[in-house]
């Protein structure tokens, strides 16, 4: 995969959750696709495939993984991903996308997507990996930015350079979450701005947008209530940065009534129109110095751009060595 344009452009979808099968099935809203969580159905039968085959019917279905583990130790495990492999040749999904990260060792599932240090040592593992992974599958993999809560004393570059690195010696897609973007910043004291120019636009392949909750000293990712007006700043100028892609609304914690999916995915095409025409006119809809000095303001820091900023570099290891002591 070394061109964007032969992943397809499939407009704006939500993630297909249990609480909403009814409303979709009898009405059939919309939408231009549906996010599934590949685990939830890589099981031959049963409920969920019923519904999954009726929901076929009429959607495009992406799927999007947990626990492929593509940074841990051991590694994708080949069950997995023959799993997988059946399951996407089923769904016809486009490409198959996970996360950066790893999520256990020694037989230990710990459920959940933890950072990867940002070292070469880590690019040359995961982008090994990632480049067998997708020749098994025989389909576009993507890896996405994951949100996350402590860094590693031994990173060595920011993060959108890591990214970098991974998709390009993988010859992989980038899942592109802005809302992890937006949470991390926050978390680490980056750039949001910064992230977003650094990464390889060419590389994207889908945006993810969504909710998180501010716990104080930092921001949680949580999927929960509607996308925040800086994250849809983050998503235009996501778009105008990278142009058309397919774009989906993560809503996992507090879901609500169907419509109010809908209307949130509503938002997101008059976010992506507005982006787009900026982009056609060479302009751009957002007040970028605003947006940072926002996130400044939110952290209490003075609203400069710190080229200090970089996750695991100079301003975490500088006076902070015995509390961030690497995990
Ligand atoms: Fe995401």
């Amino acid at each position: 995969m070394t061109e964007r344009t032969t992943v397809p452009d499939l407009g704006v979808g939500v993630g297909l959750r249990v609480p909403h099968y009814r409303g979709v099935l009898e009405r059939r809203p919309p939408l231009d696709f549906f996010e599934i969580i590949s685990e939830n159905f890589m099981v031959p039968g049963g409920k969920p495939r019923h519904h999954l085959e009726r929901v076929l019917e009429t959607y495009r279905v992406v799927q999007h993984g947990v626990s492929l583990d593509i940074g841990g130790p051991q590694g994708p495990s080949p069950e997995y991903l023959r799993r997988l492999k059946a399951l996407a040749r089923e769904t016809g999904t486009p490409w198959v996308s996970d996360h950066f990260c790893w999520c256990g060792s020694s037989g230990v599932h710990l459920h959940d997507l933890l950072p990867l240090p940002y070292t070469e040592e880590a690019i040359r593992r995961v982008s090994e990996r990632a480049r067998v992974v997708q020749d098994t599958l025989e389909l576009p993999f993507a890896l996405e930015n994951t949100s996350s809560y402590l860094t590693y004393r031994s990173s060595s570059m920011p993060e959108w350079e890591f990214l970098t690195e991974v998709t390009e010696r993988a010859d992989i897609g980038l899942l592109l979450d802005v809302n992890n973007i937006y949470v991390s910043s926050y978390n680490h004291g980056l750039d949001p701005i910064q992230f977003l120019e650094g990464i390889p636009a060419h590389r994207v392949v889908q945006i993810h947008v969504a909710g998180h909750t501010h716990v104080g000293e930092y921001i949680i990712d949580t999927h929960r209530g509607p996308i925040l007006p800086p994250v849809w700043d983050l998503y235009r100028l996501a778009i105008e940065r990278i142009g058309s892609v397919s774009t989906l609304i993560e809503w996992d914690d507090a879901i609500p009534e169907l419509d109010v999916l809908l209307a949130e995915a509503d938002q997101a095409r008059s976010e992506r129109d507005r982006a787009l025409a900026a982009r056609a006119r060479g302009e751009t809809s957002v007040d970028a110095e605003a947006v940072r000095a926002a996130l400044c303001a939110l952290r209490g820091q003075p609203a400069v751009r710190d080229p200090g900023w970089l996750q695991g570099g100079p301003r975490e290891s500088a006076g902070k060595e015995s509390d961030h002591e690497a995990a």
